[in-house]
Formats: structure tokens, C-alpha cells, sequence
């Protein structure tokens, strides 16, 4: 996880996943990071994602369960017991690795999307995988 910056502007900064992105998205219209503690929801190319600050690092995933389809960014956060963050499904309690977007109930996975954080402020979404967009 990379540290925070200071600033308003500059409070959040990009989670690195380790794996390369093949498909980068500009958010149209562009956006700015949500601020702490607060969640973007973004549809890109049809597909829901959910953008977190917490603590000053952005966390972007797929927006949807895959148990059945609930909107996760609905849910709340939990901190777990190695100090990591998870996203809880609002309708049955799976939650999700923030970092990797494993379950932790079940061999389910969300994608991760990388997320970087430009200049100007401008969200820039890039899919972990070749997607079907
Ligand atoms: S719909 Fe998300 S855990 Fe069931």
C-alpha cells in the first residue's frame, strides 16, 4: 500500500496491485477522488465500480457481488484482523479483500481495477484483465 499524501487535493493516492493492466479508462466526465472516508460510484462502459478513500488510499473493484449481484459500495467496511481492509456485502455479510478482491467466504473473486491518480485530479481507471468492454 503507498503512503498518504498531505493536502486536500493530494489526500488520496493510488493503491498498487501487483499485476499490469492492459486497458485504461478515463472517467467521463471526469471526476475527482472521493474524499476520505467516502465512496465513488462509477459505471465505465456499463460496468459498476465502486472507488474508496480510506485512510488516504484508493481502492477501486467490481461494484456488484458475485454471490447475487448486490451492490457492494451499499455495504459497509470491516477491518481485519491483520489490519487489512474488506468491502461487506450488504445483503448476506461476504466480505472482500480491498487489496485483492478475494472473498473471504468463497472461491470468489471481484477485479481490482488500478487506479491512478493524475495531476489535474482526473480518475483514471485501468482494468486489471482484458475485459469485455
Ligand atoms: S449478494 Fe452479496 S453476499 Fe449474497
Amino acid at each position: 500500500m503507498s503512503s498518504s499524501a498531505s493536502g486536500a487535493d493530494a489526500a488520496a493516492t493510488s493503491n498498487s496491485p501487483a499485476f499490469s493492466c492492459d486497458v485504461s479508462r478515463s472517467v467521463s466526465p471526469p471526476v475527482a477522488p472521493p474524499a476520505v472516508g467516502e465512496v465513488l460510484r462509477l459505471m465505465i462502459d456499463g460496468w459498476p465500480v465502486a472507488v474508496w478513500n480510506i485512510q488516504g488510499n484508493l481502492y477501486a473493484l467490481d461494484d456488484i457481488c458475485p454471490h447475487r449481484g448486490d451492490i457492494l459500495s451499499e455495504g459497509g467496511l470491516a477491518r481485519e484482523s491483520d489490519g487489512s481492509f474488506a468491502v461487506v456485502c450488504p445483503r448476506h455479510g461476504w466480505r472482500f479483500d480491498m487489496e485483492t478482491g478475494d472473498c473471504l467466504h468463497a472461491p470468489d473473486r471481484l477485479r481490482v481495477w488500478l487506479v491512478q491518480y493524475v495531476s489535474d485530479g482526473i480518475l483514471v481507471l485501468a482494468c486489471p484483465d482484458t475485459h469485455e468492454f
